[in-house]
C-alpha cells in the first residue's frame, strides 16, 4: 500500500519525504486554509519535493469554472493530481479531465455508489473518508471493503485512496481490506514506527553492546 501525507505544511512534508517512504500527498481547502499561504506557491513547492502525486483541491462547485480551475492547477507542475467533489459538476469535470489526460482525485466518497459513479467517470483515485464515517457511529472501514469488491468485480483501474485516516490502526485496516492508498495525517505517519518494545529492545543492545568495549569498525 502506498503512503501519501495529508497536508499541505511544507515543513512536516518535507520531514516524511525525507525517510524515503513517502509516495505523494493530498491537501484539501482546509489544509490549505490552515498553512496559511498562497494555494498555488504551496502546491508547487510540494511538487518539487516530490515526483509522486500532489493532490490540489477546485475550489469552484461549478463545473464550467472547476474544468478551468483543474486545468489551471495542472499546469503546476506534471505531478499534480486534481481533486475533485463528489458531485455530479464533479464528476463530469472528472470525465473531461480524464479525457484530456490529468490525473484526477474524486473526494468526500461516503458510499460504494459514489465510489462506482466516480470510476465511471474514469477518476484516477477515488477518496473514501474512514474518519468521517466513524465520527457518525458507522463503519468507515466496510466501504474500503465495499468499493474494492466493486472495482475488483468489473476491473476498474481507479485506485482506492483510505482517506480521513484518524490512526495507525486505521492504516493497518485499510490495508487489510485493500486499498491501494492511505493518506496519513504526519502525526499519525510518525506514530506507524512506534513500539515501546522496539525502544526497549534497542537501550538493552546499546547497553549490552557498550559491555564488550568492542568497536565494528
Ligand atoms: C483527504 O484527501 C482529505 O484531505 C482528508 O483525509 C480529510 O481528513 P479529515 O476528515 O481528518 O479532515
Amino acid at each position: 500500500m502506498q503512503i501519501f501525507i495529508d497536508t499541505a505544511d511544507t515543513k512536516e512534508l518535507k520531514a516524511a519525504f525525507d525517510t524515503g517512504l513517502v509516495d505523494g500527498c493530498t491537501t484539501n481547502p482546509s489544509l490549505i486554509a490552515k498553512a496559511g499561504r498562497d494555494f498555488k506557491e504551496v502546491i508547487a513547492e510540494i511538487c518539487e519535493m516530490t515526483t509522486g502525486p500532489v493532490s490540489a483541491e477546485v475550489a469552484s462547485t461549478e463545473a464550467d469554472m472547476m474544468l478551468k480551475e483543474g486545468k489551471r492547477l495542472a499546469q503546476i507542475a506534471d505531478n499534480v493530481v486534481v481533486k475533485l467533489p463528489l458531485t455530479w459538476a464533479g464528476l463530469k469535470t472528472c470525465k473531461t479531465l480524464t479525457e484530456e489526460g490529468i490525473k484526477t482525485n474524486v473526494t468526500l466518497c461516503f458510499s460504494p455508489n459514489q465510489a462506482w459513479l466516480a470510476a465511471k467517470a474514469g477518476a484516477t483515485y477515488i477518496s473514501p473518508f474512514i474518519g468521517r464515517l466513524d465520527d457518525l457511529g458507522l463503519d468507515g472501514m466496510e466501504l474500503i471493503h465495499d468499493i474494492r469488491q466493486i472495482y475488483d468485480n468489473y476491473g476498474y483501474e481507479t485506485k482506492i485512496l483510505a482517506a480521513s485516516i484518524r490512526s495507525a490502526g486505521h492504516c493497518i485496516d485499510a490495508a487489510k481490506a485493500g486499498a491501494d492508498v492511505s493518506t496519513i495525517p504526519p502525526k499519525v505517519f510518525n506514530a506507524l514506527l512506534n513500539h515501546v518494545l522496539t525502544d526497549k529492545g534497542l537501550a538493552d543492545f546499546v547497553k549490552d553492546w557498550e559491555g564488550t568495549g568492542q568497536t565494528i569498525l
